[in-house]
């Protein structure tokens, strides 16, 4: 399976919380890189300001292709109950290489609620495997089997369309047949005729007298 990690982070939680999950899936991160800088209590209030009002923001190319990969996996810190504006720019200027998604989200406390339908909505996918993770658990070190379980999710959803697949090329004999059947039918009589002047020409073998029933004994 080949999964990319796709990330914004303004504070490094949602940063941790990408690096432990690629160690997990051994996948490759992509960094969202912001044009803005949103340090202080104005870069706060301009974030809080364009996540609420659903602006994406200016972001640098990315590194990598997303349409090399199965899965993307989003992330992103919740702004006023809603994914931040490096992530909505993101998803907008990517959405048609993604094949399969999965979301993450960090936050203070509260406000996931609509987030990853959101994010959903904007994608235009539903997402395989979805996770929250709380400030206060990164910073403790008490999430790693919160990613472990969304990891496993991930996984799972792959390996469910290679059996898909599998399957698929095991029906692929029987329509092998099928298809030699029609043509035989499509030969139509030319066909019968040839195969039954094969038949004549076969030498014929000593048939064998079919058995007289014995008489019943008159009284
Ligand atoms: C503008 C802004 C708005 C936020 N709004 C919320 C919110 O609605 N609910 C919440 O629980 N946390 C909120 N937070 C806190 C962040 O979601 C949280 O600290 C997150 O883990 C930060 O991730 P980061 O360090 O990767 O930037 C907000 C943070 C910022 C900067």
């Amino acid at each position: 399976m080949r999964a990319l990690i796709v990330f914004y982070s303004r504070t490094g939680m949602t940063r941790k919380a990408a690096d432990t999950l690629s160690k997990i899936l051994k996948a490759d991160v992509e960094e969202i890189v912001d044009k803005k800088n949103r340090k202080g209590l104005f870069g706060y209030l301009r974030s809080g300001r364009e996540a609420a009002l659903r602006i994406p923001a200016w972001i640098d190319k990315p590194k990598n292709d997303a349409s090399l990969y199965d899965t993307i996996i989003i992330g992103t810190p919740v702004w006023a109950s809603n994914m931040s504006s490096p992530v909505r720019a993101y998803i907008e200027e990517n959405l048609a290489k993604f094949k399969k998604v999965a979301f993450f989200c960090t936050m203070g406390g509260s406000g996931n609620q609509n987030i990853f339908y959101s994010m959903q909505e904007l994608c235009g996918k539903k997402p395989v495997a979805v996770v929250t993770l709380r400030k206060r658990e990164i910073k403790k070190d008490y999430y790693q089997h919160k990613l472990e379980g969304f990891a496993e999710e991930i996984v799972k959803a792959e390996g469910a369309v290679k059996d898909a697949n599998q399957q698929e090329v095991k029906a692929q004999p029987r329509a092998e047949t099928e298809t030699r059947q029609k043509e035989k039918l499509q030969q139509g009589p030319k066909a019968k005729a040839k195969s039954k002047a094969k038949h004549k020409s076969q030498p014929k073998g000593k048939k064998k007298k079919p058995r007289s029933r014995p008489k019943s004994r008159k009284k």
